[in-house]
């Protein structure tokens, strides 16, 4: 049997830490190799190793790998949508050369499995904004969903020349209280929670009515888990799994927060993340994952939100 050693890259950031304190757990703390840019998340501190690794740096990274016996490498180093509309000339060089350094030292090393994120922006305004398919227009508008359409076809790429076993889910928003998420249009379903407790307002980016397809982290942690561990046999979608848990506006969570704190207040003053929120379908179909590996949400709106209200208010 193969005694696994992961490298998480971009530990530090709103997934990784997550991520990684899961992996931890499943394969052992010293065997789950945290990295990232900026230093270590104080969550991941005393929880197994933590190395500095710029993704960019394709000779430093593949010196860690092997000194580090990797097997398996998670990629999360990203710059997200809105983030990526402020530079897009950053975003697109991080987001696709950092993917083909790891690619490429995955293929020569023969790293054994390589996961790797896409995200609901692969979706453009052509694409249908209710139940987006798998498979179905996909013309993205924004920087971040260019790097990351063109990822999922690097991803095949690998997998279909070189065997290289990549796996990919596109994320939908994802909302958690551990880590703060870094850069964004979902991130104001992060905020909103962390203002109502300790301002009882907020005021929103995006305008009222804007449904987006959303997940908590407890969620998408599985769903991650899930697809690394399920048979290749099963894994029919080489570039990229379409995976949903629910839709909601702006409107719809403060009305969820309202339930717990009946004095809170929401205002709106929509800016330019309106136009990313726009161009992406409101709710996603997932079919495919779930017929594959067994995808299946456990929270929704009111689930999530009583748990994130809890441990907030505890932390
Ligand atoms: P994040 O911004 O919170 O974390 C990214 C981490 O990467 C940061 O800690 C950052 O310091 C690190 N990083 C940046 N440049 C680096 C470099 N050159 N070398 C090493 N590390 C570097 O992002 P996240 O929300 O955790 O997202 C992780 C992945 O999931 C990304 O690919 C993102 O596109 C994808 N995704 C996230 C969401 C979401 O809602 N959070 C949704 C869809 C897809
Ligand atoms: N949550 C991400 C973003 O808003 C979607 O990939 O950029």
């Amino acid at each position: 049997m193969i005694r696994e050693r992961i490298l998480v890259i971009g530990a530090s950031g709103q997934i990784g830490v997550e991520l990684t304190l899961a992996l931890r757990k499943i394969y052992g703390n010293n065997n789950v190799i945290a990295s990232d840019l900026r230093e270590e998340n104080d969550l991941l501190k005393g929880t197994g190793p933590y190395v500095s690794i710029d993704v960019m740096n394709k000779e430093m990274l593949h010196v860690q790998v092997i000194r580090q016996n990797i097997t398996q490498i998670y990629l999360l180093a990203a710059i997200l949508s809105a983030t990526g509309e402020k530079n897009p000339n950053l975003a697109w060089h991080l987001n696709m050369q950092g993917l083909l350094n790891v690619l490429d030292i995955a293929r020569e090393e023969k790293i054994y499995k390589v996961y790797w994120p896409s995200s609901i922006a692969v979706f453009g305004p052509t694409s249908p904004k209710q139940n987006c398919p798998q498979q179905t227009i996909i013309e993205p508008s924004t920087v971040y969903g260019i790097s990351k359409y063109a990822g999922e076809f690097w991803c095949n790429y690998y997998y279909q020349r070189y065997h290289v076993d990549v796996r990919s889910i596109r994320y939908p928003g994802l909302i958690s209280y551990k880590s703060a998420p870094g850069g964004g249009t979902t991130d104001y379903a992060v905020e909103i929670y962390h203002e109502a407790l300790e301002e009882k307002k907020y005021t929103c980016f995006l305008r009222e009515d804007t449904y987006l397809p959303m997940m908590y982290m407890p969620d998408a942690i599985r769903a991650t888990i899930e697809l690394m561990e399920a048979p290749v046999a099963n894994i029919s979608v080489r570039t990229s799994y379409n995976v949903s848990a629910m839709s909601f506006s702006p409107k719809e969570i403060s009305a969820a927060i309202k339930n717990y704190i009946p004095e809170f207040n929401i205002s709106y003053e929509p800016d330019y993340r309106q136009s990313i929120a726009d161009s992406w379908p409101q709710s996603i179909d997932d079919t495919v994952a779930r017929n594959d590996w067994g995808w299946q949400p456990e929270y929704d709106l009111n689930k999530m939100t009583k748990d994130m209200l809890e441990n907030l208010r505890q932390q």
